[in-house]
């Protein structure tokens, strides 16, 4: 959508997969959908340094509403999770220097059951969330049909323009339709939406994470050239910080995200996240592969038994390549390859290596020289390649 947003993949936080649904404010205040958990995670992300390495759009998703409209037919927030409104906790978090995103539903009810945005209250929603100063608005499909859709999304696009504010627009409709061509016309997409969910949701879990690299893998002829900026591919959140990866597993998820062009929206608590997790959130390096600007989305370039290698082309000349372990026997498993082998030859001279996760330079290889690497069961290695004769881009990567 050409509305001037995300010219990279946008980065963020979002309430759902770590908080859902959860509406109990009395048993678990600190944990349930409310103005207190938006405002806490916005201090952590203006304070931990998360906002200026670019995490700045603070999503609220479903469960926010209250259970009817007003009388003049708004959405309000519920008033006992949202006593202060969503137009100043939109105050607080841009007094934070961040974005907040909200949440509505194509259909006649959200996924949890609230209200939905119906044909008939499209314009009024996008004019309510644009009056509330709201940054970003995810759009969900529960209950509605695909006709409903096919009218709903567009409109729902040209409502938001018609505000005038710049809302980043992400649409789940595609997820709702099976997520390819032709049924899904990723054409019309990409002029109407900033980002889109193409596939299922992404559940606290290693066998979560590697179903959905095998399912983009499957379909990345299609995907792949779709993707570009302004308009990305969203393979869902990241859960890194969470309870279901290993620090390897971790690695593996944001690895891949960050070749994908992928938006980097968190699903977790700031407040008690690890440094380990927060250490892989914050690499400047993979942040760096993935706001590249050319904005091209990587490929998976070779597949052989468990190990998969990962391939995107940044500008510069530069390229990052990721090798995935999906396997969970063992030791550590040999890989060997070369830039020749990778494709990577336009200089002659050699390229450099980095390590994203060791944050270290491995060395100077030409096209023919060997590259030995050994990849963790369930895990990555990830290289930043550039060409031998650029100048290490001191300001980005900390360690170079
Ligand atoms: C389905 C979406 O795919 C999830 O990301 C989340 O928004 C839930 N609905 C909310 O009900």
């Amino acid at each position: 959508l050409d509305n001037g947003l995300v010219k990279t993949p946008p980065m963020g936080w979002m309430t759902w997969e770590r908080y859902r649904c959860n509406i109990d404010c009395k048993n678990d205040p600190d944990n349930c959908i409310s103005e207190n958990l938006i405002k806490a995670m916005a201090d952590k992300m203006a304070n931990g340094g998360w906002r200026e390495l670019g995490y700045v759009y603070l999503s609220i998703d479903d469960c926010w509403a209250k259970k009817q409209r007003d009388s003049n037919g708004k959405l309000e927030p519920d008033p006992d999770r949202f006593p202060s409104g969503i137009k100043a906790l939109a105050d607080y978090v841009h007094s934070r220097g961040l974005k907040l995103g909200i949440y509505s539903d194509m259909g006649n009810y959200t996924c949890g059951g609230y209200p939905g945005t119906t044909l008939d209250t499209i314009k009024i929603d996008a004019d309510t969330f644009a009056s509330w100063e709201v940054d970003m608005l995810k759009f969900d499909g529960c209950y509605s049909n695909d006709t409903e859709k096919a009218i709903g999304y567009p409109k729902m696009s040209s409502a938001l323009n018609a505000t005038g504010r710049p809302i980043l627009y992400s649409c789940s409709w595609p997820a709702y339709e099976g997520g390819l061509p032709p049924k899904v016309n990723y054409t019309l997409l990409g002029s109407i939406c900033n980002m889109w969910r193409n596939y299922d949701d992404i559940q606290d879990s290693w066998a979560s994470v590697v179903k959905i690299i095998q399912w983009f893998a499957a379909n990345q002829d299609a995907l792949q050239p779709v993707a570009g900026p302004g308009h990305w591919n969203d393979p869902d959140m990241l859960i890194t910080g969470d309870y279901g990866l290993s620090y390897e597993q971790s690695k593996a998820q944001l690895a891949i995200w960050a070749i994908m062009a992928a938006p980097l929206i968190m699903s977790n608590d700031l407040r008690t996240i690890s440094e380990e997790a927060k250490d892989l959130l914050q690499n400047r390096l993979l942040i760096y592969i993935n706001q590249d600007s050319l904005g091209i989305q990587g490929r998976q370039v070779m597949k052989v038994g468990c190990l998969s290698v990962w391939k995107r082309q940044l500008v510069n000349d530069q390229y990052a390549v990721a090798v995935l372990n999906t396997g969970d026997d063992g030791l550590p498993r040999p890989f060997s390859t070369s830039l020749g082998l990778l494709n990577i030859t336009e200089y002659s001279a050699g390229y450099k290596l980095y390590d994203v996760f060791n944050t270290e330079y491995v060395g100077l290889f030409k096209p023919i020289s060997p590259i030995n690497l050994k990849i963790n069961p369930s895990g990555v290695v990830m290289l930043f390649i550039q060409p031998a004769t650029v100048a290490p881009h001191r300001s980005y990567f900390g360690f170079l």
